[in-house]
């Protein structure tokens, strides 16, 4: 599979936010290398099904202090706990071997990438570069972010 490039368009500023979305990109390309081998499946499964909550906490105090509008927050949480159930769902199946392989799990994971981080938090992006906070994550971080 190719993996899911970085795209610094997406960076807002907020260094947290965005080396946690970095982190979110490595993982999933971690996971497709991992297709064949279950056990790390469910290690880089578990890792990030954390990972994510804090990052959407993350998200959403981003948004708060940012003054993103408030219709706008209410439906982007809604997404996030959509999301939240929906990895929860996946990392169930696959542990009880209800999964025959783990394309289900790299499809939707995938798609969460292309339409939520890419897409939806996008929209954050714009807000908050709009309010003139933005500056690039340094470089060591963009090219090479640490190993798990
Ligand atoms: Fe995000
Ligand atoms: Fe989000």
């Amino acid at each position: 599979m190719t993996p899911f490039e970085w795209d610094p368009t997406l960076e807002t500023g907020d260094l947290v936010v965005d080396r946690q979305h970095m982190t979110i990109h490595r993982l999933f390309n971690q996971l497709e290398c991992a297709a064949d081998n279950p056990a790390e499946i469910m290690r880089v499964l578990d890792y990030l099904s954390e990972y994510v909550l804090m990052h959407f906490a993350t998200e959403e105090d981003l948004m708060a202090r940012e003054g993103f509008p408030e219709a706008a927050i209410d439906s982007h949480m809604a997404e996030h706990r959509k999301l939240t159930e929906g990895v929860r769902v996946k990392v169930l199946e696959f542990r009880r071997g209800e999964l025959t392989s783990t394309a289900p799990v790299l499809e939707f994971l995938r798609d969460w990438l292309k339409t939520h981080v890419h897409e939806c938090d996008r929209e954050l992006v714009v807000h908050v570069r709009g309010r003139g906070a933005y500056a690039r994550v340094p470089e060591p971080w963009a090219s090479c972010p640490p190993k798990l």
